[in-house]
C-alpha cells in the first residue's frame, strides 16, 4: 500500500502536533457522516486557518491574466450558503513574517499539489492557498508541521498571526530587534488556555521604532513598540486598536513595559478579553470594543490586577536567555559592490527595491511581489537564491512582498540578476506602483467590488509612468479593499479604496469609496476617511487627479495627508465629485461589470433579468442626499467641531432611514421618534435592513445614535459616528437592492 503523509511523516512531526491533526481529521470524518454539527466544526476547521471561499466566477485573475479553475461554478457556490465543504481557502501562519528556504519549497509543492499553483502573501504575513479542498488539509497541515509550520488559530476566535516589522534586526531606525519577542509572544500564546474562549480574533504586532509605519502597531489589540529606558529593553504598549468596518485608534496602556513583562502582561490581557469581552455578538466582541466600554483606566486597573495575580510561568522569560545565540548571522563576509556586471535593469530596481542595512555592507533586499502572488516555480527560485546570498532568512512584509535579507552588497547584481531570470525582478517597492489588495471578489464570499482586479489595473498604469513620476507622487500608498471589513487596510493608506455598490435604474454598479486623510508614520496614527462613492472604473482617473492635484498645490516637502488637511476635504471632493456619474447602460456597458470580469455585475446569485429601463427613484436621491450630510458631517469633525460632526453623521442616518420607511410608507413625517419607530417595525423587525453576513449591526448604530445626545460624546466617539453613518448609508443602499430583487425586476 502506498504510503500516507501520515506513516512518511511520523518522525518528523511533534508528537503533540500530529495528535491534534488526528483529531482534526476525525472531526472532519465525523462532519462528513453528518454526526457534528457544521457550527460546530467550523469553529475547528477556521481554528486551523480553513476558510470557506467563493468561486462563483470560476476563475481567477492575477493582475495580468485571467486563469480558468478547474473547479465548477453552480448555484451552491457563492454567498453566505456556500457547502462545508467545497473548495476553499488555507490560511498558513508564518509568525512575524519569518521563513526559511526549506519551508519555502514546502509551501511551493502544497501550492502545486494541492491549490492553483499560487501562492499568496497577506497583510498580516501569513501564506494563503486559495481553492483547496477540505479533504486534503490534514495532508497539508502535517507537511508543514514536519517543516516547523503551523496553521493553528490562524483564523477564528484566537490569537491570530503575530505580525512585526520585515526589517527587525537589521534596520537603521530601530531600537533593539523585536524579532525573539514575537516570536517568543507567538509560542507563548499559542494554544495557551488563557486564550481559547475569545469571543473575536485577537491581533498583535511588534514594532521596533515608534516613528515608522512597518509594524502598524497602532492599529493592533496589542501593539507592542520597542523602547529603551535608563539602558534597559521594554516596549511602549497599545491596546484596543483595529480596523474593520468602524476603526479603532490603539490606547496607550503603558508608556514603559520592561521586557520580562511583555509577556505576562499579555496574558493578563489576554485573560481579561477572554472573561469580560462580549460573546454572544460578534459585531462588538474585538478587544477594541471592551476598552471602550470599560474606559482605559478601568482595563488597566483590571489587567494589573489579573497580572499581579498570576502564578510565574518560566515561559515568561525564558527566551530572554537566548537572544544572542537567537540573532541572525551573515552567511557571507560583507563586500562592496563595486563595479561588478549588472543589468541594465539594475539600477532602478536598486533605487527602489535594496535597504541598506544597519550592518555596514549588507543589504535587505525587497522581492516585489505584484499582489501579493507568486508561482510555486518562483518560490522555488526564490529558496536557491535565498541559500545562495543569505543565511536563508526571508520575511513576508505586511505590503504583500518578500524581504531577503543579510545579502552582501556585492552580491546585489547577481542577486537582482537571478531574481530577474525568475521574473521577480520588479523594481518598485514601497513605492505607490506597489498597491495593496485583500482577495476580493476573486475568492471572498463578502466581497463586493474587484480589489485585485483595480489594484492590477492601477500597478500597471503607475509602473509604467514610474520612471517619469516625482518624487512625491512615487511615494504615495495606495491600498483597495473589497469591501468595508478592510482586510486590505484601506485606512492606512494615502489613497485608500473600499468596495461598495450603487443602484442605477435596474442595474447595480460597483464602486469605490475613496479614502483620504490618514497618517502612517508613528506606527499609523490617524486613519483615513471615506470622501465619496465613485463607480469602480473610474478610480484611476480618481488617482490620476488626486496625484496631479497634490503635485501642483503641495507645499515644499508637505505630504499628501498634510495637503489634504490643509487644503480642506471638500476641496478634495470636489476634485473628483463629476466622477460620481454613471453612464447610462446603453451609453457606456463597461461601467456595470467589474475590473476583469465581463459578466455583467450582480451582488447576489441572481440572473440578469429583461428591463434594462433608466429608473431613478426618490429613494436613490434620498440616499444620495443622506450621504452629501455624512460627508458634511466629516467636515465639521476636520474643523474640530466633533458635536456638529455627531450631529450631522445622526441626521444622515435618520434621513436614510426616512427614505427607505418613505417607499412603503409615503407619508411618513421627518419627526425622529416616528422616522425611528417606523424604521425599526418595517426593516429591523422584519430583517429586512438585515446584512446577510452582520445581521442587525448597522441598524444598531442609528438605535445607538438617538439614545446618546451629541453634546455627551468624546471626539473619538463622535468620530466613529460618521464611521457609522457611512456604514448606516452603505446599508441602506444594499437594502435598496434587495428590494428591488425581491420586487423581481432587478438586475441585482
Ligand atoms: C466577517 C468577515 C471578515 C472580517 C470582519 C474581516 C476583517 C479583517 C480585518 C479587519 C483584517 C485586517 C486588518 C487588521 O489586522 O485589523 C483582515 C485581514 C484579512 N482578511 Fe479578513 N475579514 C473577514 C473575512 C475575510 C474573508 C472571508 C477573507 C478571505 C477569504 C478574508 C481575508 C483576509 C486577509 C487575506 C487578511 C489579511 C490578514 C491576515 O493574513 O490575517 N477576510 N480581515
Ligand atoms: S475586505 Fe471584504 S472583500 Fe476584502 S477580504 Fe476582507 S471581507 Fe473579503
Amino acid at each position: 500500500m502506498t504510503p500516507t503523509w501520515k506513516d512518511k511523516l511520523a518522525a518528523e512531526i511533534p508528537p503533540a502536533l500530529g495528535l491534534e491533526i488526528d483529531q482534526y481529521e476525525t472531526d472532519l470524518l465525523l462532519r462528513r457522516q453528518g454526526k457534528i454539527d457544521e457550527k460546530v466544526f467550523m469553529e475547528a476547521r477556521l481554528r486551523r486557518g480553513v476558510y470557506g471561499q467563493r468561486y462563483d466566477s470560476g476563475q481567477r485573475h492575477d493582475g495580468k491574466k485571467t486563469q480558468t479553475l478547474r473547479y465548477p461554478s453552480g448555484d451552491l457556490t457563492k454567498g453566505p450558503g456556500i457547502l462545508w465543504d467545497h473548495p476553499g481557502m488555507q490560511r498558513i501562519k508564518i509568525p512575524y513574517g519569518g521563513l526559511n528556504p526549506r519551508q519555502l519549497e514546502v509551501l511551493a509543492d502544497l501550492a502545486e499539489e494541492y491549490s492553483d499553483g499560487i501562492l499568496h502573501v497577506t497583510t498580516r504575513q501569513d501564506i494563503q492557498l486559495h481553492f483547496v479542498h477540505i479533504e486534503d488539509t490534514p495532508a497539508i497541515f502535517r507537511r508543514l508541521a514536519a517543516v516547523g509550520i503551523t496553521t493553528r488559530e490562524a483564523c477564528g476566535n484566537s490569537v491570530r498571526n503575530v505580525t512585526g516589522c520585515p526589517l527587525a534586526g537589521v534596520c537603521r531606525d530601530e531600537a533593539f530587534d523585536v524579532t525573539p519577542y514575537a516570536k517568543a509572544c507567538s509560542r507563548f500564546l499559542l494554544g495557551h488556555k488563557d486564550t481559547q474562549n475569545f469571543g473575536r480574533k485577537f491581533k498583535i504586532a511588534f514594532s521596533g521604532c515608534a516613528q515608522h509605519p512597518c509594524g502598524l502597531a497602532r492599529m493592533h489589540d496589542l501593539g507592542a513598540v520597542a523602547r529603551i529606558r535608563d539602558g534597559r529593553r521594554g516596549f511602549e504598549l497599545y491596546v484596543g486598536g483595529g480596523l474593520g468596518p468602524v476603526p479603532y485608534q490603539a490606547k496607550l496602556f503603558a508608556e514603559f513595559v520592561p521586557e520580562e513583562e511583555l509577556l505576562p502582561l499579555a496574558q493578563a490581557v489576554s485573560r481579561i478579553f477572554g472573561r469580560l469581552g462580549e460573546k454572544k455578538n460578534r459585531n462588538t466582541a474585538r478587544l477594541k470594543f471592551l476598552v471602550n466600554k470599560l474606559g482605559l483606566e478601568e482595563f488597566r486597573r483590571l489587567v494589573l490586577e489579573e497580572r499581579r495575580a498570576l502564578p510565574p510561568d518560566p515561559a515568561w522569560t525564558a527566551f530572554l536567555g537566548e537572544l544572542e545565540a537567537a540573532a541572525e548571522k551573515p552567511s557571507k563576509p560583507a563586500a562592496p559592490l563595486n563595479g561588478q556586471p549588472r543589468r541594465p535593469s539594475f539600477d532602478a530596481w536598486f533605487r527602489t527595491n535594496v535597504y541598506r542595512q544597519r550592518q555596514p555592507g549588507y543589504a535587505a533586499v525587497t522581492v516585489t511581489l505584484p499582489l501579493g502572488d507568486f508561482t510555486s516555480r518562483q518560490a522555488r527560485a526564490l529558496a536557491d537564491l535565498a541559500r545562495a546570498y543569505t543565511p536563508g532568512t526571508l520575511r513576508l512584509t505586511v505590503d504583500q512582498n518578500i524581504l531577503l535579507r543579510w545579502v552582501s552588497d556585492a552580491d546585489l547584481p547577481a542577486l537582482h540578476a537571478g531574481l530577474e531570470d525568475a521574473g521577480l525582478g520588479q523594481p518598485g517597492a514601497g513605492t505607490v506602483v506597489d498597491v495593496t489588495a485583500c482577495p476580493g471578489t476573486d475568492t471572498c464570499k463578502l466581497g463586493i467590488s474587484s480589489s485585485r482586479g483595480l489594484a492590477g489595473v492601477l500597478r500597471e498604469r503607475l509602473a509604467a509612468r514610474a520612471a517619469s513620476m516625482d518624487e512625491a507622487v512615487r511615494n504615495l500608498t495606495i491600498k483597495v479593499s473589497g469591501c468595508f471589513n478592510s482586510c486590505g487596510q484601506h485606512h492606512v493608506a494615502d489613497l485608500g479604496f473600499y468596495g461598495v455598490s450603487r443602484k442605477k435604474g435596474n442595474y447595480t454598479v460597483p464602486h469605490f469609496q475613496v479614502l483620504v486623510g490618514a497618517r502612517r508614520q508613528e506606527n499609523a496614527s490617524a486613519y483615513g476617511l471615506a470622501l465619496i462613492a465613485i463607480p469602480s472604473k473610474r478610480i484611476p482617473e480618481v488617482v490620476d487627479r488626486l496625484a496631479e492635484a497634490y503635485l501642483r498645490q503641495r507645499a515644499a516637502g508637505e505630504s499628501f495627508s498634510g495637503w489634504v488637511q490643509r487644503i480642506g476635504k471638500s476641496q478634495v471632493r470636489a476634485l473628483i465629485e463629476d466622477l460620481a456619474e454613471v453612464p447610462p447602460y446603453e451609453a457606456d456597458r463597461s461601467f456595470y461589470s467589474d475590473w476583469h470580469d465581463p459578466r455583467t455585475y450582480t451582488v447576489s446569485d441572481m440572473g440578469v433579468g429583461e428591463c434594462a429601463g433608466e429608473v431613478v427613484t426618490p429613494l436613490d436621491f434620498g440616499l444620495a442626499a443622506a450621504e452629501r450630510e455624512a460627508f458634511e458631517a466629516q467636515v465639521a469633525l476636520d474643523k474640530g467641531d466633533p458635536v456638529r460632526a455627531a450631529e450631522t453623521a445622526l441626521r444622515a442616518m435618520l434621513r436614510a432611514a426616512r427614505e427607505l420607511v418613505a417607499s412603503q410608507l409615503p407619508e411618513v413625517s421627518e419627526d425622529p421618534a416616528e422616522v425611528v419607530r417606523e424604521f425599526r417595525a418595517r426593516f429591523y423587525d422584519t430583517k429586512l435592513f438585515f446584512d446577510p453576513f452582520v445581521g442587525g449591526k448597522f441598524a444598531q448604530h442609528l438605535f445607538q445614535a438617538v439614545e446618546e445626545p451629541a453634546g455627551t460624546l468624546a471626539p473619538d466617539a463622535a468620530r466613529r459616528r460618521v464611521e457609522e453613518a457611512q456604514l448606516f448609508i452603505e446599508a441602506a443602499h444594499a437594502c435598496r437592492t434587495r428590494m428591488a430583487q425581491a420586487a423581481g425586476k432587478g438586475h441585482a
